[in-house]
């Protein structure tokens, strides 16, 4: 759970770094996962796909070349990371809050949310919202940090996230409060069975994890 404000004004500090920061902090593994992500998406062909908390447009744009007969909208709460998606060719595009989204309920085959759901203020407010505006028998996917299983990978990874990320990140972006920011939320965000027990306490059922890069990032995928 996470602090909305907080949250708004560390992605406004960041919007024109972000695509960057996160190519060279991940070494572009994040490209690879977000193409794993659209093409999951892919296989289900649908027609109306929300990608919510879309940030810089990344994996709408990466939905939309895989899957070309579908609507992708991207959605977001943060106008300069909006604007930078538009400026990176994202035309559809919304404001809206994930804890309180502007559509009808059950418009959407596919509600997608990258790094994005760990960012909000009620993770189980967040997803029964998703719930709502999912269309019955469509799909949720999220894409998120995750901590790796195994121990030796864990720790050499949680030294990297306090120790090294704040630092490169502060220096190519000039924020490194919000660096600290994302360490924390890592650490602190539900991974693998626990996020598959939280999607299917509120409102999805046959919740599935694939964790990503030896488990830094997880893929997790449900159906309303
Ligand atoms: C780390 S970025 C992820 C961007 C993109 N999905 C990606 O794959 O890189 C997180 C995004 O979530 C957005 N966000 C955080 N909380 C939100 C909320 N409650 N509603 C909508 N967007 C939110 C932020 O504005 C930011 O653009």
């Amino acid at each position: 759970m996470q602090d909305a404000r907080f949250v708004r004004k560390a992605f406004d500090g960041i919007a024109g770094r972000y695509v960057l920061t996160n190519h060279v902090l991940s070494m572009g593994i994040d490209i690879l996962w977000r193409r794993a992500t659209a093409s999951l998406v892919a296989d289900w062909s649908p027609k109306w796909v929300l990608d919510l908390a879309t940030g810089s447009g990344d994996l709408a744009a990466t939905i939309q070349r895989v899957c070309p007969e579908a609507k992708v909208l991207g959605g977001d709460f943060c106008p300069p990371m909006m604007e930078h998606a538009k400026q990176r060719g994202l035309e559809s595009l919304v404001a809206a809050d994930g804890m309180c989204l502007p559509f009808r309920d059950g418009s959407w085959d596919v509600v997608t949310v990258a790094f994005g759901l760990r960012n909000m203020a009620s993770w189980p407010q967040a997803l029964r919202e998703m719930a709502r505006v999912i269309k019955p028998t469509g799909r949720l996917v999220v894409l998120d940090f995750s901590l790796p299983r195994s121990r030796w990978f864990r720790s050499a990874y949680v030294w990297y996230l306090e120790r090294v990320m704040p630092k490169v990140a502060g220096l190519i972006t000039g924020k490194r409060d919000a660096y600290e920011y994302l360490c924390k939320s890592i650490e602190r965000f539900p991974s693998g069975e626990a996020m598959v027990n939280l999607m299917m306490e509120n409102g999805f059922h046959s919740a599935h994890a694939r964790p990503l890069s030896g488990g830094i990032a997880t893929l997790y995928w449900a159906i309303k």
